[in-house]
């Protein structure tokens, strides 16, 4: 990185490709096949121009929201990343910590290498995604991952496997040491009817993570789920997929603020939450970037980037001309109109 300051999401990128063992970066960086979907969903962000209104007293800008009702400094979560000790010792613990001072919601993956009970206490809110096992009696989530019947292709893991280190236990899976044996207890078999079983069994509200087309909304209303997140798993399922951001208009049209739509995937400015924002979405999760704050700086470091976010959007709410989250509407985009082809 010149002159060694990390400034913004991608300075972290670069600062822990260069820290990272390369197959453990590998295996955080990569998507499945040809990672074009990967690419699409920050060509996507690049694609939309905002539309911003001036004369608006917003020195008494703030970055809060709410999400499920739930009070938050900003609307940016941590989205759930598995295996987050093969970037640094502490971890889970250090991402949950670095949310709760953020003001925001830590999501803790299935694959974590820390108990949901280690974590919970430690992250103000925490969230827990969940697949179906075939055990199905292990299953009590909120966010339910459905995009994921297999694992994806991923083919920079082939060409240099992740190796966990010695002593390094997945909580959910008795024994599993690796990502491919970690998957090879998930359901394939899921369907709406367990979605439904799901919703009646559980006390929590229950998220649908992985949701890109109007059809999949509509039924997801249908389904006593509180939220959708649109998200193509950070395009490491089916690649060839749409980016988020051009998926979520039509996901935002079919469920016509029935629920909660949230979106992940390539999400690495403020101005980026502004779009997602501007088109549907009540708020964003991030999931590499604080992989990347992680491996550069432990816990500081994913303090940092959930910092440099919230700074990126206080700024970029301001100069758009709005005065809060909530304040971002349809009016502040180019909607239907995207141009180029975004970054290369
Ligand atoms: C290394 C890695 C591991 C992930 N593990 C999980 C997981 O265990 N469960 C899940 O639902 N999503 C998982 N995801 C997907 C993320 O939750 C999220 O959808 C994606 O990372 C968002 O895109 P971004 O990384 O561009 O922000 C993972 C993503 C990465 C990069």
């Amino acid at each position: 990185v010149p002159g060694g300051r990390l400034l913004n999401l991608d300075d972290y990128e670069a600062a822990a490709a260069a820290s990272l063992p390369p197959e453990a970066f590998g295996f955080y960086a990569g998507g499945a096949d040809d990672e074009i979907s990967l690419r699409d969903n920050r060509a996507a962000f690049a694609r939309r121009r905002l539309r911003p209104r001036v004369l608006v007293d917003v020195s008494g800008t703030t970055t809060g929201t709410t999400v499920l009702g739930d009070r938050l400094e900003l609307p940016v979560l941590v989205a759930p990343v598995a295996f987050q000790r093969l970037a640094h010792p502490d971890g889970e613990l250090a991402v949950a910590r670095a949310a709760r001072a953020a003001g925001t919601v830590m999501c803790l993956s299935t694959n974590a290498t820390a108990a949901p009970a280690e974590v919970a206490p430690i992250a103000g809110r925490c969230w827990f995604q969940s697949y179906v096992f075939r055990d199905a009696g292990r299953t009590r989530a909120l966010v339910l991952t459905v995009d994921s019947p297999r694992r994806g292709h991923r083919e920079r893991d082939l060409r240099q496997p992740p190796r966990m280190p010695e002593g390094m236990t997945l909580h959910a899976h008795g024994g599993a040491r690796t990502p491919v044996e970690a998957h090879e207890s998930v359901s394939a078999s899921l369907t709406w009817a367990d979605v439904e079983s799901l919703a009646a069994e559980s006390r929590l509200p229950i998220v649908l993570k992985g949701i890109l087309t109007a059809e999949d909304a509509a039924i997801a209303c249908r389904h006593d789920v509180a939220a959708v997140i649109v998200s193509n798993h950070g395009g490491r399922q089916l690649d060839g997929v749409r980016a988020t951001l051009d998926a979520l208009p039509e996901v935002a049209e079919a469920v016509g603020g029935r629920i909660e739509i949230l979106l992940d995937g390539g999400v690495r400015r403020g101005t980026d939450v502004l779009k997602a924002i501007a088109l549907g979405a009540r708020a964003v999760l991030i999931g590499r970037p604080l992989v990347w704050g992680l491996a550069v700086d432990g816990e500081h470091g994913a303090a940092h980037v959930l910092e440099l976010l919230r700074e990126e959007l206080l700024l970029s709410l301001m100069l758009l001309g709005c005065t809060s989250p909530d304040g971002v509407s349809a009016d502040h985009i180019d909607a239907g109109r995207a141009v180029g082809h975004g970054l290369p």
